[in-house]
C-alpha cells in the first residue's frame, strides 16, 4: 500500500514537473493558424510538421502603391504559407496613423513586426517604440540610416541598394545606339520624374541615373526635375507639362519608378512622340505593365525591384530574429540585387 502511494506520488510529481516545463514555453510557439485545423482523427497518417506559428503585424505605408501592392501580396502569401497569422494594415501615407497601428499591434502582443515606414524621418520614433516593447522588427522598402538602426539590435532592414537601380537606369540609356543623344548636339537633355524625395530610393535613383552618364564622360542637361510621388497620374501630368514646355529638346525621360513611367508613356504617346525613336523612357520596379511596354518597345527598359526576393528575405530575417538573433550595428541592412530589364531579357521576367 505504502509502495503504491509512493509510486502515485512520484507520478503526480512527474506530471507537475512536465506541465511546469510546458508553461515556460513562449506563447508564440503555438501556431494560431492551427486553431482552425481539424482535430486529430486518430488516423495513422504521419503527423504534420508543426507550423512555424506566431502573430505577425505588417504595416504598409499605403496600399495604393503599385509596387508595394505586389510586395505586400508576396509577403502575406509567404507568411501564411508558413503558418503565421498575419494582419496587414494600410498606413494611408499617414505617419501618425501608422504610429497608432504599431502601438495597437504591440498591445495585441504580436510576436514580430514588419514595417514599411511612411516617412523615413519617423524611423527614430518607430525604432524607439518597438525597442521599448521588445518586438523583433524588420523594416522594409524605406531604409533608415545605419545610425538610426543601431539603437536596437533586434531590428534589421531588408531592401535594395537604391544607388544600384539608378546606375542601371543610366546604363540602359548608355546602351542605346546614340547613348541618349538623339539630336546629336553633344549632350543628353533629360527630365527627371522623381518619387517622394523624402525617400532614399528617390534621392539615389535621381543621383545615380545621371551619374552613370557623367561617369561615362557624357555631358548632360537637366531640363526639369519634378516630384511625382511614385504616382502614375502625376507621372502623366508632369511629362505632359514638360513635353509642352520643352518639346523635342527632351531626349530622355528618367522616372524613379515604373508607375510614373507608365503615366509618362501616356503623355509621350499623346504628344505623338515615339519611344526608342525620338525619346527614351526608363523606370524601375518591373511591374507587369512595364514589362509589357518594354517588350512592345514602348519603354527603353526598366530595373527589376525584386518584390518576391525582398519578401522572402524579410521573412527569413524575421525568423532569425524570432530565433533569438541580434544584429550588430553597421550590419543591419540586408540587400537584394536589382536586375536590368531590356527587350533582350524581358521574357525572363514575364509570368
Ligand atoms: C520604391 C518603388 C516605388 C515605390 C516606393 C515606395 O522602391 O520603386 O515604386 O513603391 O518604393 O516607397
Amino acid at each position: 500500500m505504502k509502495k503504491t502511494f509512493a509510486l502515485l506520488l512520484a507520478a503526480v510529481m512527474m506530471l507537475a514537473l512536465l506541465s511546469a516545463c510546458g508553461g515556460d514555453k513562449p506563447a508564440d510557439t503555438t501556431p494560431p493558424a492551427d486553431t482552425s485545423a481539424p482535430a486529430d482523427t486518430g488516423s495513422d497518417a504521419a503527423p504534420e510538421e508543426p507550423a512555424a506559428g506566431g502573430n505577425i503585424g505588417v504595416c504598409i505605408y499605403k496600399f495604393d502603391d503599385a509596387f508595394m501592392t505586389t510586395y505586400r501580396n508576396a509577403l502575406q502569401e509567404i507568411l501564411e504559407g508558413k503558418g503565421y497569422q498575419v494582419t496587414v494594415v494600410d498606413g494611408n501615407n499617414d505617419q501618425a496613423k501608422q504610429n497608432e497601428q504599431i502601438n495597437t499591434f504591440i498591445t495585441q502582443g504580436v510576436d514580430a513586426l514588419i514595417i514599411n515606414p511612411v516617412m523615413t524621418s519617423a524611423a527614430d520614433t518607430i525604432i524607439a517604440t518597438v525597442k521599448s516593447a521588445g518586438i523583433p522588427t524588420v523594416l522594409i522598402n524605406r531604409e533608415p540610416t545605419a545610425d538610426q538602426m543601431a539603437a536596437y539590435d533586434k531590428l534589421v532592414y531588408v531592401g535594395c541598394n537604391a544607388a544600384q537601380s539608378g546606375t542601371m537606369q543610366g546604363e540602359l540609356i548608355l546602351d542605346t545606339p546614340n547613348k541618349g543623344d538623339i539630336n546629336g548636339d553633344g549632350k543628353v537633355s533629360y527630365i527627371m520624374i522623381q518619387g517622394d524625395p523624402e525617400n532614399i530610393d528617390a534621392q539615389l535613383r535621381t543621383e545615380y541615373s545621371v551619374k552613370a552618364l557623367t561617369d561615362a564622360g557624357i555631358e548632360v542637361e537637366q531640363l526639369n526635375l519634378t516630384r511625382g510621388d511614385w504616382d502614375r497620374e502625376k507621372g502623366q501630368t508632369i511629362c505632359a507639362n514638360d513635353l509642352a514646355q520643352f518639346g523635342d529638346k527632351i531626349e530622355v525621360v528618367f522616372c524613379n519608378n515604373d508607375d510614373m513611367a507608365i503615366g509618362a508613356l501616356q503623355a509621350i504617346q499623346a504628344a505623338n512622340r515615339t519611344v526608342n525613336e525620338d525619346i527614351y523612357l526608363v523606370g524601375v520596379d518591373a511591374l507587369d505593365a512595364a514589362l509589357n511596354e518594354v517588350q512592345a518597345g514602348n519603354m527603353t527598359g526598366t530595373v527589376l525591384n525584386d518584390a518576391n526576393g525582398q519578401a522572402a528575405g524579410a521573412v527569413a530575417e524575421m525568423e532569425k530574429l524570432l530565433g533569438g538573433a541580434t544584429y550588430a550595428s553597421g550590419e543591419q541592412s540586408v540587400y537584394v540585387d536589382y536586375v536590368k530589364v531590356t527587350p533582350d531579357n524581358v521574357g525572363d521576367f514575364m509570368k
